[in-house]
């Protein structure tokens, strides 16, 4: 049997932890793509180099050309800027679509049937352009934030309670950052709802803080942003694909009716496998939950009219 390929585009901090948590897990051998020359083929040698100290025999190389990235069954998308001093919203936006749709374009035509996993922000409109310009069902273009809102959520709740994170089932829908909709009745702690645990104005400021974690590690960091905790939700995104593991993950995925919205990427409980997105799971939302969930739409919305898509 062939092992498994993933290609990760995007050799900066996402990307290259991506990559050596795909390889360290033995998941699958990676193809290491960045634009810049040297820093994929540096950083692919250098964690190639530890696999016998980590013990792997995943395959890791670093390239500029994506005729390497052939045949994968994954692709990751990280490529993209951060926002600089004095480049607006929409720049970033329009800057970031334009390489999406290039590194999109080329790797999937190196790979016809991988599953595209995008992660470059702002995130639900570069699922959009990627979802555009592969051409792919909506089974194989999906994105990455969820899982990573959902494990901030989870560990906030868990140090609240001072009990394992692993008990705690966050459940978080919508668009990525602060249009997230953190569906609290879906909340729990081994099975108890989080509201008998945590008295409602405690449990909004945990929201408040999940809303505000990409921003909380910036503040911190100063220049760039969280990489860690991305890359791990990445990584459980992949594992759920290449093994078929059919876990149920809340991804942005292309609505075609469910929520009660059409052709827009969401966060929404996915169940991902060998065929990447198999089945959007519909849940009952309050009133209050439903109306979020049609703002951070209609944010994104916004988004998709500024690319003109
Ligand atoms: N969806 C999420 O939850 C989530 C979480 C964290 C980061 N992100 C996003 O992921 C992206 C990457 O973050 P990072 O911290 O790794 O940034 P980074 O700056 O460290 O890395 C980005 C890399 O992309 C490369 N790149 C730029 N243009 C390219 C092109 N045309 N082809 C190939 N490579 C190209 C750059 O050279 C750089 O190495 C950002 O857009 C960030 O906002 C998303």
């Amino acid at each position: 049997m062939a092992r498994n390929k993933v290609t990760v585009i995007g050799a900066g901090n996402v990307g290259a932890t991506t990559a050596q948590r795909i390889a360290e897990a033995g998941l699958a051998d990676v193809v290491l793509v960045d634009i810049v020359e040297g820093l994929p083929q540096g950083k692919g040698l250098d964690l190639a180099e530890a696999a016998p100290v980590v013990s792997h025999d995943a395959r890791i190389i670093g390239t500029n050309d994506y005729a390497e990235t052939a045949g994968s069954d994954v692709i990751v998308v990280t490529s993209g800027l951060a926002r600089q001093p004095g480049m607006s919203r929409d720049d970033l936006l329009m800057k970031n679509a334009g390489i999406v749709k290039a590194v999109v374009q080329a790797s999937a035509a190196q790979s016809p049937d991988a599953v595209l996993i995008v992660v470059t922000n702002p995130l639900d409109a570069m699922c959009q352009v990627a979802s555009a310009e592969a051409g792919f069902p909506r089974e194989r273009v999906i994105g990455m934030a969820g899982v990573l809102d959902t494990a901030r959520f989870r560990t906030f709740l868990a140090w609240e309670l001072g009990v394992s994170v692993r008990d705690v089932t966050g459940f978080v829908l919508g668009g990525h950052g602060d249009q997230m909709v953190p569906v609290t009745s879906y909340t729990n702690v081994a099975g108890i709802p989080i509201a008998d645990l945590i008295p409602a104005p405690r449990l909004a400021e945990i929201v408040q803080r999940t809303r505000d974690g990409g921003a909380e590690v910036v503040k911190l960091l100063k220049s760039g942003s969280a990489y860690y905790a991305p890359s791990a939700s990445i990584c459980e995104m992949v594992d759920s694909i290449v093994l078929d593991q059919k876990r149920v993950l809340p991804c942005a995925a292309l609505l075609a009716g469910e929520y009660g919205l059409n052709g827009l990427y969401m966060g929404v409980p996915c169940r991902l496998g060998s065929g990447g997105l198999e089945e959007v799971i519909q849940i009952d939302l309050s009133a209050e939950e439903r109306a979020e969930l049609e703002r951070s739409a209609a944010a994104v919305r916004e988004l998709i009219a500024v690319m003109g898509l």
